[in-house]
């Protein structure tokens, strides 16, 4: 029997390690129902033991009281800048400056780390004994604002260092004394763009750019605003660091962090010849740039040796051992052709400018957003106007303001229309929104946009069915609601032109396939506001059908941990529409969403029904979220932890205490290969 303070210990530990792959690796291991089950246990033990409960346990990222003004802190040392390097020739003088003041045994075999520069905001950590107790931004590089409260509910913040599985604590984990590190907190560029449109639709602030968000966002006196917020962090220095070996290298150092459990950037390279960083500098711009997930304005170059950066020193507040290469700004200024309409899946009525092309950082534009009406009327954006253009990243472009100066007297003011350009219906906008509705349900644009989202790789994943697909059979009538998709006739298909027999058949083939994807794909699917994803596993692994949710009441919705209450009517709303509902029965009476095997098997059937697995270590070849989707495709359950009512472990190499555990117990304990024969010949594990 275990003490309650080491099964708090065991839970936090648990937690800490799943919270560590799902917010920092971006890989978790366990489900996120799994992950809620340990999180309500912890929950549960802790309200029943309040006088255990410790500051660095997982629970304890909710903020506590608003404050009025952030406390000043001083640095342990100059948190310096950087200084910036444009172009190669730039980068060469960098160089000379520095080699003219290194010994010659010193100036062979440098070598270079090369980092993205990730554009966020600063912020310097402490932690004492492994815990974190102070966060506070750059401030004049002195001295700074304590950000702590903000700065804990950044769920990739560590609160303890070293973050370990549960099985892996041991001598040679020990936390340092002290370390202070340094990072950059940002946010990603979806997740920026996801927060604009939702306050947009809600005709709230939007922010101009990721930084300016980040920034915002860390920087509220109430942090229960901080928490809402998608804010992330990389580290990539080492201030102050006491009680552990230190680090020779700029490369050690990033590999210690991230042994510590610290988020530390992906793309990071060591170089030791000079000519590969420059080249690097120079394609990195057109190439890996746009394909991060969030804004870098440039690449820092460091030298990887700390002493010989100890020994360079710095020159005011710039390190003579690191430099920024930094990329011209994305902008270019372009004449506006026209505005037009386009009508999006919930009926939104979005405005984009048509361009002249241009060329924004190696890339032709000639289309970009004008958010909505509000912004082209603030920005006093007319038809015929020079506009300056901007491009980042994966972002589309964005038009950020006309240049009056350049007028000639020619250019028009732009009326938002009234009705909707694809089917004529009346437009409205709703009071306190800033966008403009299509009131018509049956808008075939809507329906386009609808099926788009339908037949995507993260629902219904129908290979060959794309946006031209859905303008074609919409525009032709094969396709009225989302359900027809599974009623389209291969004769009427064929005649159409471009589509042959095998294209026809590969295509109706895959329509098929889609029909067994689990219910959590057709959820996300069916395209309900405010239901990506995420929020559809969580319903599903909750509810487990579509029938079940769509009888769920509000207020049980809005019990589910991250289903707030917009949501849980958003939810109840559109299950409570008749056409919705008729939609589901069509797309049921076509087989669809099952999560089944295809020949319309029934559960009960399926090789493993009845049947429930633990899986543990590293398989040989599929990864745990396979085995799982493998075992719940023939019927079987999985859980996470050995019971005596677990029929079998699944155990890979590597397997820790849950083999100790179903020795203990005698359940069978089996391979991969086991489970793949299981499959096969379903006889065996009836039998
Ligand atoms: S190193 C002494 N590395 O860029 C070392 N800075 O424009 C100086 N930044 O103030 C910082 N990514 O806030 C470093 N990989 C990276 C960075 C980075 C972003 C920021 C940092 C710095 C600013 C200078």
């Amino acid at each position: 029997m275990s003490t309650v303070e080491e099964r708090l210990e065991a839970l936090r530990m648990a937690i800490r390690y799943h919270a560590y792959r799902y917010y920092v690796l971006d890989d978790p291991v366990i489900s996120d129902a799994a992950y809620d089950a340990l999180w309500r246990e912890l929950l549960a033990l802790e309200s029943a033991h309040p006088e255990l409960v410790t500051p660095d346990s997982p629970t304890q990222r909710v903020p506590g009281a608003v404050s009025d003004r952030f406390a000043k802190v001083r640095h342990p040392r100059p948190i310096l800048s950087l200084a910036n390097a444009f172009g190669p020739e730039e980068l060469h003088a960098w160089r000379e400056r520095f080699l003219k003041l290194l010994p010659e045994e010193l100036q062979r075999d440098l070598q270079y780390v090369v980092e993205p520069k990730i554009d966020g905001l600063s912020v310097v950590l402490t932690y004492e004994d492994g815990r974190f107790v102070l966060g506070a931004t750059r401030g004049d590089g002195e001295e700074g604002e304590d950000v702590t409260a903000n700065l804990r509910t950044v769920k990739s913040v560590p609160l303890r260092v070293p973050v370990q599985p549960a099985d892996a604590a041991g001598p040679d984990r020990q936390p340092p004394a002290r370390l202070v590190v340094r990072g950059e907190v940002y946010t990603p560029i979806a997740d920026f763009q996801r927060f604009n449109a939702q306050q947009e639709q809600a005709g709230e602030r939007t922010y101009a750019n990721p930084r300016n968000f980040a920034a915002g966002s860390l920087r509220q006196l109430d942090a229960r605003i901080t928490v809402g917020r998608p804010l992330k962090l990389w580290v990539y220095q080492i201030i102050t660091l006491e009680g552990a070996p230190t680090p020779r290298t700029q490369w050690e150092t990033l590999a210690y962090l991230r042994g510590l459990g610290f988020p530390v950037e992906t793309h990071i390279r060591r170089f030791d010849a000079w000519d590969a960083v420059v080249a690097y500098c120079q394609s990195w711009g057109q190439s890996e740039r746009h394909h991060l997930p969030y804004e870098a304005d440039g690449l820092v170059i460091k030298i990887d040796d700390l002493a010989i950066q100890e020994r360079l020193g710095f020159v005011g507040k710039d390190p003579r051992w690191a430099i920024a290469y930094k990329y011209p700004a994305e902008e270019a200024v372009t004449r506006l052709l026209d505005i037009k309409i386009n009508v999006g899946r919930t009926g939104t009525l979005n405005p984009y400018a048509i361009l002249e092309p241009v060329q924004v950082g190696g890339v032709t534009v000639t289309n970009a957003t004008l958010h909505n009406e509000d912004y082209i009327r603030e920005k006093d954006i007319r038809i015929g106007d020079r506009v300056a253009v901007k491009r980042a990243g994966e972002v589309i472009p964005q038009v950020l303001r006309p240049l009056p100066e350049l007028r000639t007297g020619e250019e028009r003011v732009w009326q938002m229309p009234d009705r909707c350009p694809a089917c004529g219906a009346q437009a409205v906008r709703a009071p306190g929104e800033a966008a403009w509705y299509c009131v018509n349900s049956a808008c075939p644009a809507q329906l386009v946009r609808s099926i788009e989202h339908f037949v995507s790789r993260e629902a219904m994943d129908i290979v060959g069915f794309g946006i031209r697909q859905a303008e074609l059979f919409v525009a032709r009538g094969f396709i009225r609601d989302l359900a027809d998709i599974y009623y389209l006739d291969p004769a009427r298909l064929l005649e159409l032109e471009g589509f042959g027999e095998k294209k026809v058949a590969n295509l109706m083939a895959a329509i098929a396939a889609s029909k067994t994807r689990p219910p959590a794909r057709l959820l996300t699917a069916l395209g309900i506001r405010g239901v990506g994803e995420v929020v559809a596993e969580a319903l599903m692994s909750h509810y487990g059908s579509l029938d079940a949710l769509a009888a769920a009441p509000l207020a049980e919705l809005q019990a589910i941990p991250g289903i707030g209450p917009v949501l849980a009517q958003n939810i109840v709303d559109w299950f409570a529409q008749e056409e919705n509902r008729h939609l589901l029965d069509k797309l049921k009476a076509a087989g669809v969403g099952t999560g089944q095997a295809p020949h319309g098997e029934r559960p009960e059937s399926l090789p493993l029904a009845g049947l429930t697995f633990v899986i543990t270590g590293t398989l040989p070849t599929l990864s745990r979220e396979q085995a799982k989707e493998l075992i719940k495709q023939h019927g079987g359950k999985v859980t996470d932890s050995v019971s005596k009512n677990t029929s079998y472990l699944l155990a890979g190499e590597a397997a820790g205490s849950k083999l100790a555990k179903a020795r203990q117990l005698g359940v069978p304990i089996i391979a991969e290969d086991d489970l793949r024969r299981m499959i096969q010949q379903p006889q065996t594990t009836t039998g």
